[in-house]
């Protein structure tokens, strides 16, 4: 088998983050959810990998290279334009040639990874896998409607009125007869192919396509608040380790802390689950639950709580909690001593900030 990784996209809801990164390389308890996803598929026995990227290409290469570092060789396929899921898997088949293949949107983060969804396509003779969770809204997705015996009665892209609860999740398989399905259908009225209709013809031509209903946590990561409850379930599981050259004085650390290499811990508190990135510094702080510090980021003098800070970002002296907050990279939050007494901002474009 293949894996196939989609990661294009411009991450607009994402914004301003996105503007200068691509979503997938925004780190989830310190590891970008595009390593994630590279992971969830090695660790499921499938090694040769296509990735396939737009306009955010150059940042995914640098960062990914041939993939040796994650022992999977890696390639890509460039998409300049987004024109949808099922163009990706079109431009792809040179790549997949007859293989079947596993395809993950490198956005995705989904709780117990996938070797049991891989092991299972691989030992059926199923056309197609596709992977659906019940979730409270689902007309943000593709969404299935079930017939009473389990198998797929239809699905639709981002139905107004949608006929069941079941969304279809970022991760699917198939064999090649998908490339038939992907060179007939037509664009959405968003103008991309998509890959819920590529499904649906192979539905309508016979071809069995197998639904597993997933039962833990799924995450597509578009949005902050996706980041911020991806960033708290994958903190809840990951298993701590604390780095040997780590300086803690005077400080209080809860069980379920991860400080990474050169991390230094002076005189605070550090409630987990959380995470405290390579070369980070914590002053004279309180830093609660469901938070990752990325790496050489410095809070000094201030309580800050479910919140991910990128990398070279400063927050010090905060007269209040700062939570539910992500913080992109060389930021610098603090409180300005003296007169007058005002709201000093320079933000970026598509920056939000609510004060209270
Ligand atoms: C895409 C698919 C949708 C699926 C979702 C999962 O949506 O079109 O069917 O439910 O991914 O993340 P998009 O991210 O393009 O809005």
């Amino acid at each position: 088998m293949k894996g196939l990784i989609l990661s294009g996209g411009k991450g607009t809801r994402l914004y301003p983050l996105t503007y200068t990164r691509a979503k997938q390389l925004i780190p989830v308890a310190n590891k970008p959810v595009l390593v994630r996803v590279i992971e969830a598929i090695r660790d499921g026995g499938v090694t040769e990998i296509g990735i396939v990227i737009g306009q955010t290409g150059p940042e995914i290469r640098e960062l990914i290279g041939n993939g040796d570092r994650w022992g999977v060789q890696v390639s890509y396929i460039e998409q300049p334009e987004a024109l949808g899921l099922a163009h990706a898997v079109k431009i792809a088949q040179d790549f997949l040639g007859e293989d079947r293949f596993v395809m993950f949107l490198g956005d995705n983060v989904i709780q117990g990874g996938i070797s049991s969804l891989i092991s299972d396509f691989a030992n059926n003779d199923w056309n197609s896998q596709i992977v659906l969770k019940r979730v409270k809204d689902p007309r943000a997705f593709g969404v299935a409607e079930l017939n009473a015996d389990g198998s797929i009665k239809q699905l639709i892209e981002k139905p107004q009125h949608p006929p069941s609860d079941l969304a279809l999740v970022g991760i699917y398989m198939f064999d090649h007869h998908i490339f038939e399905a992907v060179n007939t259908i037509q664009p959405s009225k968003r103008g991309e192919l998509e890959i819920t209709d590529a499904i649906q013809w192979l539905i309508e031509h016979r071809y069995q396509v197998y639904p597993h209903i997933h039962e833990g946590w799924w995450i597509d990561t578009g949005k902050p608040i996706d980041m911020l409850e991806a960033n708290s379930h994958v903190l809840e599981e990951i298993k701590p380790t604390v780095a040997p050259d780590a300086i803690i004085e005077n400080s209080e650390i809860d069980a379920r802390v991860t400080i990474e290499r050169g991390a230094k811990i002076l005189n605070s508190v550090i409630r987990g689950p959380t995470i405290i990135g390579e070369d980070t510094t914590i002053i004279d702080s309180y830093v609660g639950p469901f938070t990752s510090l990325y790496h050489h980021v410095t809070i000094e003098n201030c309580e800050i709580e479910r919140s991910i800070v990128l990398e070279h970002s400063t927050i010090t002296h905060l007269p209040q909690r700062l939570q539910d907050s992500l913080i992109g990279r060389n930021a610098k939050v603090t409180c300005a001593e003296g007169k007058p007494k005002a709201l000093k901002m320079n933000l970026g474009d598509y920056s939000n900030v609510w004060i209270v």
